[in-house]
């Protein structure tokens, strides 16, 4: 896989994502000699600027990003940016950008090699690659075409599908990207690692020896300036048609056998062909729902769902979703898997805690399977690290146990830096490493597995959706999706710093 000379285009580059992440993503890139000696970054949004207008608004993301430290060579950086005025749906624009094209790469001496990422909103995904193909913007003869589309990859099972075969008429699987930036995480990739490079954990990784697995992505932040966004979105796709599946496909996938991109889908796609969905009758118990209502968070007055910005007063969007659901294969066969996201809970956290069964005789007293099995926690952010929680003699007389954790943080390899979960993502997709994207089927499973849930939550006016207060975890009605009384939720908070809380 190569840094080959290529055009960046990015449709949407006015937008937000292009300023907040993309740029800087790009400028991070090149400041670690990880772009080619030769590329162009290609703006293009409707609104009518010049270049300079363009470098000048990317100048102000790069400078304003706190996520880049080297600011020294924006200047330089700015040179390879151009940018390019259309209207979406209007076919002569696309002639048009296509000569601009063919200008750059004459002037610069670039191949064609062209990536078309579309910061867009998503109706347009149907709109711009059709516009692109129809001038043969997806023709590989004088270089790769590569097409990123970020999520939702569709709306339900039936829309992506409709979307699939729209772009997969014009473009090959292999050329579409599709973007989940939890997989660019690096700890979201350290989950292959810590399961296929250490002995210890893959002979335990199963249902012999796991009792259950959780994973949790808790937002303390509402929905922000996103209603109009977020009211016809909800948790459930928002968060765990993608981020969150993607998260337990890592988890549960077969060892692949190289680390061959297709390699890795293929196996990820297993695991998703082997979800088990909720039948519909099961839906009100194994998927709660619920929406943050007004609180008091320290001292100050937090509003409620219904009343944020662009929110119909009479919303039923959830804004936490926890499902409990089975992966029916010969790994995890009984195994329960719990997971949940939510805004407005009381802090930022993404984990996954591994609880392993219990010993099969209590030698010593152990209050309950809770505190008896041993925990491995992988903490996606923040506070990125990973702790195992064993039991050990607590000093003095008799044979106390108490749980104590070997606790390993990202931030102990003080020397290096975490990259940005766009600025590996992104790097793929100059080198064409697709490994990190989520391909056609996985989506279509994904959504299937969702399908019974959608529907009841939209169509079943007795399925409840129940409020929370901000700040708290979610209903707690989301307690009782376990069977054991006295099992719940692992409290993250507890290894977290107080800056996080
Ligand atoms: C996005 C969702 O995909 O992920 C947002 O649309 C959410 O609603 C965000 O806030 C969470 O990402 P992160 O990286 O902050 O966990």
């Amino acid at each position: 896989m190569n840094n080959d000379k290529h055009i960046y285009t990015i449709f949407g580059a006015s937008g937000d994502l292009t300023r907040r992440k993309l740029i800087p993503a790009l400028y991070s890139l090149y400041v670690q000699n990880l772009l080619p000696d030769k590329f162009i970054i290609l703006g293009a949004a409707r609104s009518p600027l010049s270049n300079e207008d363009f470098r000048n608004i990317m100048k102000e993301s790069i400078l304003n990003s706190n996520e880049i430290h080297d600011k020294s060579s924006a200047e330089e950086f700015l040179k390879h940016l151009y940018y390019i005025g259309l209207q979406y749906d209007n076919p002569n624009d696309y002639i048009q950008l296509k000569e601009y094209l063919e200008k750059l790469r004459s002037k610069f001496d670039i191949p064609g090699n062209t990536i078309f990422y579309l910061s867009t909103p998503p109706s347009l995904y149907k709109v711009i690659p059709v516009h692109l193909a129809a001038v043969g913007l997806n023709e590989t003869d004088d270089g790769w075409k590569r097409l990123i589309i970020e999520k939702p990859f569709g709306f339900d099972l039936q829309s992506a599908i409709e979307l699939k075969d729209l772009l997969l008429k014009d473009w090959k699987e292999e050329q579409i990207y599709r973007i989940d930036h939890y997989l660019g995480k690096e700890t979201v990739q350290n989950v292959l690692v810590t399961r296929f490079s250490n002995g210890i954990f893959e002979p335990l990784w199963n249902r012999n020896y796991i009792h259950h697995i959780e994973v949790t992505a808790a937002e303390n932040i509402g929905i922000e300036n996103r209603g109009g966004y977020y009211d016809s979105i909800g948790a459930l796709r928002d968060m765990i048609q993608n981020h969150l599946l993607q998260v337990v496909g890592l988890i549960s996938m077969e060892p692949p056998s190289s680390l061959e991109p297709l390699s890795i889908r293929n196996e990820i796609l297993k695991v998703f062909q082997s979800l088990r969905p909720l039948r519909r009758e099961e839906v009100a118990k194994y998927a709660v729902r619920g929406q943050y209502i007004s609180s008091v968070i320290n001292n100050e007055t937090v509003k409620g769902y219904r009343e944020e910005k662009n929110i119909k007063p009479d919303s039923k969007t959830e804004t936490f979703a926890a499902i409990k659901f089975y992966i029916d294969n010969w790994r995890w066969g009984g195994v329960p898997f719990y997971i949940r996201t939510g805004k407005r809970l009381p802090t930022r956290v993404t984990e996954v805690v591994i609880h392993f069964k219990p010993t099969p005789h209590f030698l010593f007293t152990r209050k309950n399977i809770q505190e008896a099995c041993n925990k491995l926690i992988l903490r996606i952010q923040p506070d990125e690290g990973m702790l195992l929680e064993i039991g050990i003699k607590t000093p003095g007389a008799g044979f106390e146990v108490q749980n104590i954790d070997l606790d390993f943080r990202y931030s102990e390899l003080a020397h290096q830096r975490i990259p940005g979960a766009y600025e590996r993502l992104l790097h793929d997709t100059i080198r064409g490493d697709n490994t990190l994207f989520a391909r056609t089927g996985e989506v279509i499973e994904a959504w299937k597995f969702l399908t019974p849930i959608l529907e009841e939550w939209s169509n079943n006016p007795n399925v409840p959706l129940y409020g929370y207060p901000a700040g708290t975890w979610g209903p707690k009605e989301a307690d009782n999706l376990f069977d054991d009384e006295n099992q719940t939720w692992h409290f993250p908070c507890r290894n977290l710093t107080n800056s996080n809380l």
